[in-house]
């Protein structure tokens, strides 16, 4: 994008703040590091870098070695992420709860293994609370769009609108709106997404309920993050 000039010299387009001088304070921080290389090892023994470092610079031969390396890569890694983004949290403290969002986590999905759900529901309700402290308002959409590619659209619904239905459940709550969820009545997943609120998830903070630890699901996410993607790409 070019703008034209008073002179009529087209200058390429910049955003409005490189123009602002940098904060001396800033400056001053950045003078504290040493630059570092970032160049990392590959995944594979036989596997090969891009000649180019930049998008416009990658020959059509790069990009078929990213496509092909990325697959493999990616088959295991989103799981392997996942599962150590969750045993972090092991040992956070509770804000009032009797447990952690980590053994929030892994009772709702021990419940939801114990009523018999499929597969792809224990693994979202091992993850439906994934994002609880780093999104906490949208951990639900933070969850969907995580697993987007691998749950149906009424699994995704409900980790969406899981904290709507869950708020039916306050029973002594002040203010919150209880009935928040009857405005989606009549939804396919309306239904489904009640239910894992009921059974699964409004009461999955019980200290001494027999929780199955990760390592029991662990299996479980590797095989829900190797299935065949709903879709490729961006949707
Ligand atoms: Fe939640
Ligand atoms: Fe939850």
């Amino acid at each position: 994008m070019t703008l034209a000039t008073k002179a009529g010299v087209s200058e390429p387009w910049r955003p409005a703040y490189t123009n602002a001088a940098r904060p001396t304070a800033l400056e001053r921080e950045l003078a504290a590091f040493e630059a570092k290389s970032i160049l990392v090892p590959l995944g594979g023994a036989d596997w090969q870098r891009t000649s180019g470092h930049t998008f416009e610079t990658n020959t059509a031969a790069d990009w078929a070695t990213i496509e092909r390396q990325s697959a493999i890569y990616h088959r295991d890694r989103q799981a392997k992420e996942v599962l150590t983004f969750l045993a972090a949290s092991k040992d956070e403290p509770s804000y009032g709860w009797q447990t952690n969002n980590y053994g929030h986590s892994l009772q709702t999905a021990t419940r939801a293994l114990r009523d018999g759900a499929d597969e792809d529901m224990v693994v979202l309700s091992l993850l439906h609370d994934i994002g609880q402290n780093i999104a906490p308002v949208t951990h639900g959409e933070f969850c969907a769009a995580m697993l987007k590619q691998f749950l149906s659209d009424d699994y995704l619904w409900l980790l969406s609108y899981h904290t709507v239905f869950q708020r039916y459940h306050r029973f002594n709550h002040p203010t919150s709106d209880r009935m928040g969820r009857e405005k989606f009545r009549g939804h396919p997943a309306f239904e489904l997404t009640a239910y894992f609120c009921e059974k699964y998830d409004q009461n999955a903070m019980e200290p001494d309920y027999p929780t199955l630890p990760l390592e029991a699901f662990e299996a479980m996410v590797y095989r829900f993050f190797n299935k065949e993607p709903r879709f490729v790409g961006r949707r």
